[in-house]
């Protein structure tokens, strides 16, 4: 099973949306996947409630002693990807996370204040020693001066950045406000590409392609 944690101590950054978009697409690739909801608000658990349970499961675990445990239950259930979402401000289960994950993504506004304030998450993922990439979350769609500065702060942060943004969109909150995600509310719009593009390539990097879904898409 491949972890991706989803970190990042500032509050509002899109750690959710992130977390389910990313764990959703997934499942409608046909990977067995669920969200480790970390997070004592259970945003993500809110959310599936209001899509009824419908799949990926959303399993809860508010103590970080806890999460290697739950995700090892979670892999000999079947599970083949499991996407934590972590609270803001909360250093003992974000640096847990960490240690769990195989990737580490950490979503950010492209905006000075947000740049700012990532530098502590930056610290965290880099003392785990895990992959880590800054996922520009929320940011204007055409601003390529601003990307690049913002690219030039994470990079003096030590960080890697995802090759794929989640732009500013209103697909994304009128989707996750429904118990849905962009994809499932717009399948052909613009939000839902950046997600399916994000998909494609964290799947790439996790390598989360098994053989068995190798053979069964050559089969299809
Ligand atoms: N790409 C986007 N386009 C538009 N709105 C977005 C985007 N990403 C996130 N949002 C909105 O920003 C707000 C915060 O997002 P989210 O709840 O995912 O952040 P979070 O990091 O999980 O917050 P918290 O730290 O409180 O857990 C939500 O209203 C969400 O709908
Ligand atoms: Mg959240």
């Amino acid at each position: 099973m491949q972890t991706v944690a989803i970190v990042s101590q500032k509050g509002g950054a899109g750690k959710t949306t992130l977390a389910l978009h990313l764990a959703t697409a997934a499942h409608a690739a046909g990977i067995v996947s669920l969200i480790l909801d970390a997070d004592p608000q259970a945003t993500a658990s809110r959310w599936s409630q209001w899509r009824d349970g419908a799949e990926p499961d959303v399993i809860d675990c508010a103590s970080p002693p806890l999460l290697a445990k739950k995700l090892d239950q979670a892999a000999e259930l079947g599970a083949e990807l499991a996407v934590i979402d972590t609270p803001p401000h909360a250093d003992s289960m974000s640096a847990a996370a960490c240690r769990v994950a195989d990737l580490i993504l950490v979503p950010c506004r492209p905006r000075a204040f947000d740049l700012d304030a990532i530098q502590t998450t930056a610290d965290l993922v880099k003392a785990s020693g895990k992959p880590g990439f800054v996922v520009f979350m929320a940011g204007p769609q055409r601003a390529i001066h601003l990307y690049k500065e913002a690219a030039e702060i994470v990079a003096g942060f030590g960080l890697a950045i995802a090759p794929v943004v989640l732009s500013e969109r209103a697909a994304y909150h009128h989707a996750t406000g429904a118990g849905k995600t962009a994809q499932e509310l717009e399948p052909g719009g613009r939000a839902a590409e950046e997600v399916a593009a994000l998909w494609a390539w964290v799947r790439q990097r996790g390598n989360v392609l098994t053989r068995k879904h190798v053979s069964k898409e050559a089969a299809a």
